[in-house]
């Protein structure tokens, strides 16, 4: 049935191309009562963290038209919590589990590395998004060095695949996927949010608690899919595109763009059967297409001629 959607990503091996993006599908469990386990790729979980981290304070969530955006603010119960109490009922899905880790410095990213290693999970996502404290809050992600050098510490640490989520907040994706790729990084996933804000006109005061937010869904398809096709062109290791996939059109989209798998994010939300429909979306399209297998499509977008 699924002979068409299987994938390899990095040495794992995938049912569909169809990942359920961090944050969006928690820790896979509340979801499986609308998804069929067949359908599914891959899980990441959400953004783990060395300590537990309560989120952010006041509103976390704002609709904007077409997408949303969110300030959660890393809310999760912490590695041991998740190595003890939630892993291992999870590790029962016959589905790869894959940890999106996040720190305040490169010495977390490392800290989760190794205590993730041994623990049975398929691969680990690097969330390079988060702000570097110890440089003034930027981001590691938006300068290729520190990119780099948070890949290197985390691949120092681990023989798991390690996957590098790219920011979109930066002038040259490319570079940065480079940049990771030089460092070790054994696949890309991108994109991450796009930093956003709203504001209550009644109050004069910001929508969110954190006054800004990252903005996901159908709204930051086109800039996504950029992205993903800029970037699958510029390294040779295996890219995860995301970013306002709804519909297996638009996973189809990604997927000639160059993107060797597709993660769902946002559409979660709005339908939790997303990843099944667009699972049998893509059969069918296959099936008119009269194509035998979606690799047939990764990366062929007809430029020029
Ligand atoms: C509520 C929410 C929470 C998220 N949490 C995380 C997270 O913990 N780590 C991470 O790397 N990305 C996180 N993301 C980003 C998504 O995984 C995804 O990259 C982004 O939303 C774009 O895909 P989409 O438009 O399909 O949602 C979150 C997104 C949303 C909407």
């Amino acid at each position: 049935m699924n002979a068409g959607l299987q994938t390899e990503l990095a040495g794992i091996k995938l049912r569909t191309p169809l990942i359920a993006a961090s944050g969006t599908f928690g820790f896979g469990e509340e979801y499986l009562d609308f998804v069929e386990q067949a359908d599914l790729g891959a899980i990441v979980v959400k953004g783990m963290t060395r300590e537990p981290r309560p989120g952010n304070a006041g509103r976390r969530m704002a609709e904007t038209p077409a997408g949303m955006l969110n300030c959660i603010g890393l809310q999760n119960p912490g590695v041991d919590v998740f190595l003890q109490d939630i892993l291992p009922r999870i590790k029962r899905l016959e589905i790869p589990i894959i940890v999106n880790i996040n720190g305040n410095v490169q010495e977390d990213y490392a800290y989760l590395a190794e205590a993730l290693d041994a623990s049975g999970v398929a691969a680990l996502e690097v969330n390079i998004s988060c702000p570097n404290t110890r440089h003034g809050c930027m981001a590691f992600g938006v300068v290729p060095e520190t990119a780099a050098a948070v890949t290197a510490a985390v691949k120092a640490k681990t023989k798991l695949p390690v996957i590098v989520k790219l920011s979109p907040n930066v002038t040259d994706v490319a570079e940065i996927a480079q940049a990771v790729e030089a460092a070790g990084a054994d696949a890309v996933s991108l994109i991450n949010t796009l930093v956003g804000m709203a504001i209550d006109t009644h109050t004069w005061k910001p929508v969110l608690g954190n006054i800004v937010g990252g903005l996901s869904g159908p709204a930051v398809k086109p800039v996504a899919l950029r992205m993903v096709w800029q970037t699958a062109q510029a390294v040779k290791i295996p890219v995860i595109g995301m970013g306002g996939i709804s519909s297996a059109s638009d996973a189809v989209e990604f997927l000639l763009a160059g993107a060797k798998a597709v993660a769902i994010g946002t559409a979660n939300f709005v339908n939790p059967q997303a990843i099944t429909d667009i699972a049998t979306g893509l059969r069918r399209y296959l099936e008119q297409q009269q194509l035998q297998s979606i690799s047939q499509l990764v990366g062929k977008v007809r430029i020029g001629g």
